[in-house]
């Protein structure tokens, strides 16, 4: 089959187009043909072997999984002997190590049946950033309807997401982005929107129950002030790893989260623990 493959850390001239063997599925794997991948941060975090502690679990010197890609669509073409759930020609979307290929291993518990009104494309685009909002809101965040929920970094992958998402719950949004973004964030149903470069969102005098942040890497003290007595703060790893050297690895994903309240709630969850949206 033919796959993008990088031997080496590094930028994007890094990635060949090769032929390569097809990935052989375990007991507890489906063989998907690939219809549509989706880039996200994550992806070029990982081809460029950023941040550098995440080389420990990718391979060192040189990536072990050569395949790059997260987030995939497709349709099965194999099932191993323990796969229960899912049948060959089944439509499924999902998230699996090496989606930039013709085929990926996909264990089936990283994939659902893709809903009819999606297109791969469509579909490919929703499994990384879109469970990462769901689970900073709904899990980490607690969103309740009618509270207030800002999210920073609200035109990217994540941001755009949640923006819908904490709508879907009935929360009052406030999405901040840059000038050229308002118009996208104010169309994903935002009910207001605060461009960065003109306007401090914590100088507004509005009061956040919770606090998404994708982008920005703001003080805390500068981030409270903007809190309800109880509001909540959920960062992405970004944050915790330390700014410029990016998230942590895929695999190790977690949204941390601090209740003021409780002093330092914090929780982390693996890709393991997440549920599916549809
Ligand atoms: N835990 C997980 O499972 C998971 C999954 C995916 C991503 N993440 C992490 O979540 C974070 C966001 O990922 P992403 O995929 O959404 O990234 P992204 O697509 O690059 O989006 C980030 C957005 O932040 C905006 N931005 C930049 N500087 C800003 C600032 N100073 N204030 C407010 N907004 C600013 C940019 O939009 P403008 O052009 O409008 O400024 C950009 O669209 C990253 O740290 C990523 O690693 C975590």
């Amino acid at each position: 089959m033919q796959a993008i493959v990088h031997s080496r850390y590094g930028p994007p001239d890094a990635l060949e187009l090769k032929d390569i063997d097809k990935p052989v599925i375990n007991d507890d794997a489906v063989l998907v043909k690939v219809r549509a991948a989706a880039v996200g941060k994550g992806d070029w975090l990982t081809v460029q072997g950023l941040p550098y502690v995440a080389r420990l679990r990718y391979g060192l010197p040189n990536p072990k999984h050569p395949v790059p890609g997260f987030d995939v669509a497709g349709r099965i073409e194999a099932v191993g002997p323990n796969v229960n759930r899912l049948q060959a020609g089944d439509e499924v979307f999902g998230w699996c190590d090496g989606s930039f290929a013709e085929y990926a291993s996909v264990p089936q518990g990283q994939l659902a049946q893709k809903p009819a009104n999606l297109s791969f494309e469509q579909a490919a685009a929703v499994p990384i950033s879109g469970f990462a909002a769901l689970q900073a809101l709904r899990d980490t965040g607690a969103v309740q309807p009618g509270q207030q929920v800002v999210v920073i970094g609200a035109s990217g992958g994540v941001g755009s997401f949640a923006v819908q998402l904490a709508k879907a719950f009935g929360a009052q949004v406030t999405g901040v982005c840059s000038t050229n973004s308002v118009d996208l964030v104010r169309s994903l149903g935002a009910d207001h929107v605060i461009d960065y470069t003109q306007q401090d969102f914590t100088r507004t005098g509005r009061r956040y129950d919770l606090i998404l942040e994708m982008a920005g890497n703001r003080s805390l003290a500068h981030l409270r002030r903007a809190l309800t007595p109880r509001g909540r703060w959920c960062w992405s790893e970004d944050r915790a790893v330390g700014g410029s050297w990016g998230p942590a690895a895929p695999s190790e994903r977690s949204w941390c989260r601090r209740s003021w309240a409780s002093g330092c709630g914090r929780s982390c969850q693996s890709p393991g623990e997440r549920t599916w949206l549809f």
